[in-house]
């Protein structure tokens, strides 16, 4: 078993943000949910994270009922405060008082280091292990190492010596061998030498990185995919972590029998689900918890958000949130389902209609240009082209039903609370205060009036 110890407590002032860096979002979480997500498979005994920069932020957000974290399979987070932020070695030394009895691993993670494989973390662990170093450096060459603390080894694969970017040489800033951000330590060893770091370097800062010449045996273990230890330090980073998130998820889902048309202009989040030939069209985009039925088609152009679409269902620009649609539904073009809307199977909404807080039955139409809001639809219901139910009286929401098989007549209005029965058809043009029984016509307008032979008087056109 191994501990793990999360270095949050940056200010992340390259973010140029009021939001400690940590809490940015990449995609559907937060950086530091993303590394705590990250090392859940290890099973490690303890959880510590380190905050400090508007460190009650840090630990609301991980504590949040509503955020991505599965607690369930992690020990209770612990949260240890630098109050002042003088480097990740002053970061890892506050650990010192917390651990006094602590003798096994600890594995130290960057709170902006977000896209590790958990296969990752247990190799370097393994590693650790078995070589019984003091200290296991995650490492990897990359293309452009710019920012990364470089890795010097000796002919052994053991580090000597992690010098930062800034503190390198011209010729030290050759080698191509960087710094993930992610330690394994024996932590008797580590908690040793701690006391012993200085703050010698361009910023002034205690480094943990300068660890390595004070522990003995340190080795460094190559990661197989570079773009996994890609830090975010401003927002040009957490624009290619986000990229390298989405390449990542449309892969897989390509692979689980999902059609893309042009990946490049389509967004999933990672908490999404997809069934088998589900087609997604371009520019769309599909987030937050929501789950997508086989062989329905969505897009192009629709957002769908914390949503759940049945099978066969297509969505056409439109737009879905917090809603469920069963199956075999047309929505769209132009709709637009939120607050907890639920559409029935068999039913088409679309050219231009909003549905809040609406339940419409199996079969029911909501072709053209109509508000439906806090209304309950039965089944086979046609609600005509610019049907609008006036669910708000200026202080209060109100509810509006519709019986099974009941139609509306083009630019009616129901006002709530209002209700209609079964069988009911409201003429054109109607406003419905009052309820209205089944079987019955309803007509609530002023009546035609035609005078043959009426004409303006002279004068009377202005
Ligand atoms: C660090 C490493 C560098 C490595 C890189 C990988 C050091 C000295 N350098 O550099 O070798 O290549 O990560 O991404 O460690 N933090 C604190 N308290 C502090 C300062 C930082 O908790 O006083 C936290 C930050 O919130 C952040 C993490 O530590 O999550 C890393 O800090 P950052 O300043 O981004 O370090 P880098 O310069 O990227
Ligand atoms: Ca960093």
């Amino acid at each position: 078993m191994v501990a793990v110890a999360i270095l949050a407590a940056g200010r992340g002032t390259r973010m140029k943000s009021d939001l400690p860096k940590v809490l940015h979002q990449l995609g559907s979480c937060t950086l530091v949910e993303r590394v705590l997500e990250s090392c859940v498979s290890i099973q490690p005994s303890r959880i510590i994270v380190i905050v400090g920069y508007r460190g009650d932020l840090v630990q609301n957000s991980l504590l949040d009922n509503n955020n991505n974290i599965d607690n369930d399979n992690i020990p209770t987070l612990e949260f240890v405060e630098q109050t002042e932020q003088l480097g990740t070695g002053h970061a890892i030394q506050q650990l010192l008082p917390y651990l006094k009895e602590f003798s096994e691993d600890l594995l130290v993670l960057n709170g902006d280091v977000p896209l590790l494989r958990p296969e990752t973390l247990q190799e370097l662990i393994e590693t650790h292990k078995e070589n019984k170093n003091s200290a296991t450096i995650l490492t990897a060459n990359l293309p452009n190492p710019k920012g990364y603390g470089r890795i010097f080894c000796d002919t052994n694969n053991f580090v000597t010596q992690i010098v930062e970017d800034r503190d390198c040489t011209t010729a030290q800033k050759q080698n191509h061998r960087v710094n993930a951000g992610v330690y394994c330590f024996n932590w008797p060893a580590l908690a040793k030498i701690l006391p012993e770091l200085k703050a010698d370097n361009d910023q002034k800062e205690y480094y943990l990185t300068d660890v390595v010449p004070l522990l003995n045996p340190v080795m460094a273990v190559d990661v197989n995919d570079y773009q996994e230890i890609i830090g975010i330090n401003d927002r040009k980073h957490l624009a290619t972590a986000y990229q390298i998130l989405q390449m990542r998820v449309k892969d897989n889902w390509m692979a689980a029998g999902v059609t893309l048309i042009d990946p490049d202009s389509i967004t999933i989040d990672d908490t999404v689900l997809l069934q088998r030939d589900v087609i997604i069209e371009p520019q769309t985009h599909i987030r937050g918890r929501t789950l997508i039925g086989a062989g329905s088609r969505i897009g192009p152009g629709s957002l769908i958000e914390n949503s759940q679409i049945g099978k066969n269902t297509s969505v056409l620009y439109s737009v879905i949130s917090d809603s469920v649609v069963a199956d075999n539904t047309r929505i769209g073009p132009y709709a637009h389902l939120r607050g907890d809307s639920q559409v029935g199977s068999h039913c088409r909404i679309g050219n231009f209609v909003e549905l809040k807080k609406a339940k419409v039955g199996d079969r029911s139409n909501a072709a053209h240009l109509s508000y439906l809001g806090d209304a309950s639809l039965g089944e086979k219901v046609n609600v005509g082209a610019g049907t609008i139910t006036a669910n708000y009286d200026g202080v209060k929401k109100h509810q509006t039903k519709i019986g099974d098989r009941s139609k509306t007549g083009s630019n009616s209005v129901l006002v709530a609370p209002v209700s209609l029965g079964e069988d009911v058809t409201v003429a054109a043009g109607s406003v419905v205060t009052k309820n209205v029984e089944d079987d019955c016509l309803v007509i609530a307008r002023s009546k035609q009036i035609v005078r043959k032979g009426w004409r303006l008087k002279q004068g009377d056109n202005g």
